[in-house]
């Protein structure tokens, strides 16, 4: 697809493209300490919930190849607590919680009798979840694409593409998929602000991908869906709950009712890692709150006045009820939800 891999674990080390940067630099960053991979994480250097999840179970082993001489257990112990300091990296993807505590499960229950030895049974399950999440990015394709016919013009938010993941992508994999089998069809991606992730990294990634893509600022979807410009709308997701209520970035909300008014299909990409199960509802889920400058600054350009009082939530939650359905690596799920057992 000519595009970049959003991450690697290559001798003992994980590398990041640098997605602060893009779409000016493409540069991966060696994450040299733990702390350097939850500051990755935290400043969205690694972003996307899946690409987090995967970020997370690689980094949890950051340095520990340097710690052979401890006694298995002392390993183990140090292990975990690596890995429950990542968690607390970012609150709202539950990814990284998913990858996560596979990986410290694998941990208390492994009877390896060296430190080296349970270091390869984490590293390959690191592995074996970087593979599942490809997996679940192909099928979601497979399954989503049924729905893109000739002429179809879908609109997205965000970049829930191979960027926020380690394959082709959640939202943007039926994209990728159906452009694959030589079916003609656009994509209108919304800036997303405040972080731009849509205008930075969607289009860049489709561009690469030779989709023909309209970048378009958040406040104009009800103006394209009048004018009868949008025939889908399909997102990614940060976790959802077992009702179906479903956090994404902010302004998924907005789009959803925008897309109920004109009667437009409005479909969640999902993962089942980033389904939580435990989560009743949508008032269970934790939604980040982010620094005040990124709203009040347009990059490095000032754009509101000093000492204004920010609120900057980075997701929101839009109820089940808005939910056409949900694309998920077993097929598509329609209403009613319950996830409470799985997908
Ligand atoms: O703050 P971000 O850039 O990590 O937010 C990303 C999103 O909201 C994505 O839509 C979501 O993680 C799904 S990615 C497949």
């Amino acid at each position: 697809m000519n595009i970049p891999e959003s991450l690697y674990w290559r001798n003992n080390e994980l590398y990041l493209l640098d997605q602060r940067l893009l779409p000016a630099q493409e540069e991966y960053i060696r994450q040299s300490g733990i702390e350097d991979v939850w500051c990755s994480i935290n400043t969205l250097a690694v972003r996307g919930a899946p690409a987090i999840g995967i970020a997370a179970a690689y980094g949890s082993l950051t340095g520990l190849h340097k710690n052979f001489s401890l006694s298995a257990e002392d390993f183990g112990n140090k292990y975990i607590s690596q890995a429950e300091y990542l968690i607390t990296s970012r609150p709202t993807a539950v990814n990284l919680s998913y990858t996560l505590n596979i990986m410290i499960n694998v941990c208390r229950k492994s009877v390896a009798d060296s430190a080296e030895k349970l270091y390869t049974e984490l590293e390959a399950q690191a592995s074996a979840l970087h593979n599942e999440d490809i997996e679940m990015n192909r099928m979601i394709g497979v399954y989503g694409a049924e729905l893109i016919s000739n002429g179809c013009r879908i609109l997205t938010h965000c970049n829930a593409g191979a960027m926020a993941s380690t394959g082709i992508g959640t939202a943007l994999a039926p994209v990728y998929t159906a452009h694959k089998k030589g079916i003609k069809l656009s994509v209108y991606a919304d800036e997303t602000r405040p972080l731009l992730q849509g205008a930075r990294i969607t289009v860049w990634e489709l561009m690469k991908a030779g989709v023909e893509t309209t970048l378009v600022c958040d406040n104009m979807a009800a103006d394209l869906m009048s004018r009868g410009m949008v025939d889908l709308v399909i997102v990614g997701c940060d976790r959802v709950a077992a009702n179906g209520d479903t956090a994404n970035k902010i302004g998924t909300h907005t789009l959803a009712v925008t897309a109920r008014h004109f009667g437009i299909p409005f479909y969640i990409a999902a993962p089942s890692s980033s389904i939580d199960q435990k989560t009743v509802n949508g008032a269970g889920i934790i939604i980040e709150q982010r620094a005040q400058e990124e709203v009040t600054a347009f990059g490095v350009c000032i754009t509101a006045p000093d000492g204004v009082k920010v609120y900057n939530p980075s997701f929101d939650v839009t109820p089940n009820s808005l939910i056409t359905g949900f694309i998920t690596e077993k097929g598509r799920i329609t209403p009613p939800y319950d996830f409470s057992g799985g997908v």
